[in-house]
């Protein structure tokens, strides 16, 4: 069965708005996992416009599943992961002004810095996943420079209708069946919603789901352990072909 992580940086994001103490993404990370979430994913930003520092302490403590912690691979980022110790760390992309993650690693051009990035990491014995777009040459370079997973970026198949939304399915099941054969742990994520998921979680082979923002959307109207509930039989149905 496909897992599935649900990211709880809009919860945070809404407490930010007023700078207070609710809603609190600790307590939602819990309701979280009794809704079915297999684990717990933060995104801490340099500018920490959601998830703060204590978060992911916190986090560290209560989370009994996986808890994946997306970071730019910074020097403040490596130093706060490899004292954290989250079960699994997601280098993604990040500029200041952006929304969200705007697309995947330049896994090429910044080969590298990632190169050293990753072995630091995983000198601490947490396993590294690299965000990266559905390219053969992204995924190659993944393997080359030691990543024990990618996450295949699915934006631009969120953001697609009609037959290029078919293309772009068709590149991601490309991208995770070259991925599988090189090796790699292979997940997906971004721009996932209840009417998009099931044909990425029907790819053969895929790990994992990683899904936020349509989870805590969702959770405003019916509560985030109805929510995560919600996309689990979602997930649960195209794993077994309904
Ligand atoms: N995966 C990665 C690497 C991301 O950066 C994000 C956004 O934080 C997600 C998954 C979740 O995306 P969404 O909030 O659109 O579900």
């Amino acid at each position: 069965m496909v897992i599935l992580g649900v990211n709880v940086d809009h919860v945070a994001t809404v407490r930010q708005a007023r700078k207070t103490f609710e809603p609190d993404p600790v307590m939602a990370a819990t309701l979280a996992i009794l809704g079915g979430a297999d684990g717990i994913t933060v995104h801490l930003r340099e500018d920490r416009r959601h998830i703060q520092d204590r978060d992911l302490k916190l986090l560290r403590e209560v989370v009994p599943c996986e808890l994946n912690l997306e970071m730019a691979a910074t020097e403040e980022m490596i130093k706060i992961a490899c004292s954290t110790k989250p079960d699994l760390v997601t280098i993604v992309p990040e500029k200041r002004q952006e929304l969200t993650t705007e697309g995947g690693l330049n896994v090429r051009d910044l080969k590298e810095h990632l190169k050293e990035a990753i072995q630091r990491i995983k000198d601490e014995g947490i396993p590294v996943s690299l965000f990266i777009n559905p390219d053969r040459a992204d995924i190659e370079c993944s393997k080359e420079i030691g990543a024990d997973m990618v996450e295949i970026h699915t934006g631009y198949y969120s953001e697609a209708k009609g037959e290029l939304a078919l293309r772009e399915l068709q590149r991601i099941k490309d991208a995770v069946a070259f991925s599988l054969s090189l090796g790699l742990k292979t997940n997906a994520g971004h721009g996932l919603n209840y009417y998009n998921v099931k044909p990425i979680a029907g790819i053969k082979g895929i790990r994992g789901l990683y899904i936020g923002h349509s989870i805590v959307s969702r959770a405003v109207l019916v509560g985030i352990e109805e929510a995560v509930r919600q996309m689990k039989k979602l997930i649960g149905e195209a794993c077994s072909g309904v």
